[in-house]
């Protein structure tokens, strides 16, 4: 009997069409987070390509990055730091603004989050015009840590995300497209 092929981290995302409005065709990754092996694969993967790489932190993206980015802290034994949406962090903050497709947005890291010099993997779900990364790697590139490199799960790259990090000098590492 012939043995089916083992599911990749794709084939554990849906794609449901006209969510949050019409034309959008929107990557879910529930269906892959729910699924014991499509998590634990999908964290396996993302972290390949930095095998043998010293991390200080792990920074990740609000919301659907945190869920990534702390598997990886723990499974690197480092310390994970969030960039929240405006308002949410308590303590003192550095912000960005940074545009969306309408109006814009701001994100923010805590001021004391990273040291001079400290080893970052900024983490995200998907990659679709780069804004929210870019915004994410300033503050932590602001506060003198140094990015090695951004991981995501899904690129989309008719967005341009990616050209738009590569053209600031950044690593991009991503699953699927
Ligand atoms: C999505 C996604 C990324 C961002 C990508 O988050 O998780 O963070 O958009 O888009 P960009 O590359 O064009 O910036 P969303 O803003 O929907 O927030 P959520 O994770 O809190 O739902
Ligand atoms: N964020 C931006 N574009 C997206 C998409 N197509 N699916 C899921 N999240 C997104």
């Amino acid at each position: 009997a012939t043995v089916p092929p083992r599911k990749t981290v794709r084939d554990y995302i849906r794609t449901i069409p006209d969510f949050p409005k019409p034309g959008i065709m929107f990557r879910d990754v529930t269906s892959l987070f729910a699924d014991p092996r499509g998590f634990r694969i999908c964290v396996d993967q993302l972290l390949d390509p930095f095998a043998g790489q010293r991390f200080d932190k792990v920074v990740a993206l609000e919301a659907r990055g945190f869920i990534l980015g702390g598997a990886i802290a723990h499974q690197l034994n480092v310390g994970f730091v969030p960039v929240r949406k405006a308002g949410k962090l308590p303590g003192a903050t550095l912000s960005e603004e940074y545009q969306l497709e309408y109006g814009e947005a701001t994100v923010e890291i805590h001021d004391d989050a990273l040291a001079e010099g400290e080893k970052v993997l900024v983490v995200d779900d998907l990659l679709a015009t780069g804004g929210t990364a870019e915004a994410g790697v300033r503050l932590c590139e602001r506060l003198g840590a140094e990015v090695i490199g951004c991981s995501f799960v899904i690129d989309l790259p008719a967005l341009g995300g990616r050209a738009r990090l590569e053209r600031m000098g950044l690593r991009v590492e991503t699953l699927c497209a």
